[in-house]
């Protein structure tokens, strides 16, 4: 199995040195960068728009991983991607047309991806599987950074990855949520692809680039 994707949370990161710690995430060697929109609808929090991924679209050549927490996501995919949005992630369970949806991501030029709440098995996205690129497993409930993992969330990594697996479908399959020095493994072993992880990287006392070599080190069963 090869070693999980490290995606740092831009969520956690200090907004007033935003161009610098993307700096950091990219010569540290993040594979992606999270980007976690919030509406105060879908979820209780609200975060940031368009105007902050182009921004960070401007600091970086790293794949740029939107998570839409939003409601009706459809009317702000185009928006995401004219803003340098490389995979834009939608809720299941904020999109009554998912296909449409993912179609029209596809079509735009991005990767698409589903994103799933604790609560919501994988059975829900079976049907529309063939139209995804990208699975996230949220691992917490959505809506705040530095929560625990919710540890039964993790038998749907392995279902995803399995299913996956069975209809020669290649699938990022991804953990949202409470990822840490202490998780990351378990994470990995149960199938998943790209490990999101907002606290452990950037409030991590030793750095950035110090701790996302932790992260990797421990996703991959190391100290
Ligand atoms: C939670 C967000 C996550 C968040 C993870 O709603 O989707 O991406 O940033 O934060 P940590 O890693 O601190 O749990
Ligand atoms: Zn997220």
């Amino acid at each position: 199995m090869a070693p999980p994707k490290i995606v740092p949370s831009l969520l956690s990161a200090d907004f007033t040195q935003l161009g610098l710690q993307v700096s950091e995430c990219e010569y540290a060697g993040a594979d992606w960068l999270h980007l976690d929109v919030m509406d105060g609808r879908f979820v209780p929090n609200i975060t940031f728009g368009p105007m902050i991924v182009e921004a960070v679209r401007r600091a970086t050549q790293i794949p740029l991983d939107v998570h839409l927490m939003i409601v009706e996501p459809e009317r702000y995919v185009e928006d995401f991607i004219k803003a340098g949005a490389d995979h834009v992630t939608v809720h299941v369970e904020a999109s009554p047309h998912l296909h449409r949806t993912l179609q029209m991501i596809r079509e735009l030029g991005a990767k698409a991806g589903i994103a799933l709440n604790p609560h919501t098995p994988v059975v829900a996205i079976e049907e529309v599987l063939e139209s995804a690129d990208i699975v996230l497993v949220m691992t917490v409930n959505p809506g705040f950074g530095g929560q625990r993992l919710i540890e039964p969330t993790l038998g749907k990594m392995q279902q995803l990855a399995d299913m996956a697996s069975r209809r020669g479908l290649s699938l990022e399959v991804g953990a949202d949520g409470g990822i840490n020095r202490e998780t990351a493994h378990r994470a990995a072993s149960a199938g998943a692809s790209y490990l999101v992880a907002g606290n452990a990287i950037f409030r991590d006392p030793t750095g950035i680039a110090s701790a996302l070599d932790s992260l990797r080190r421990a996703a991959s069963g190391g100290a």
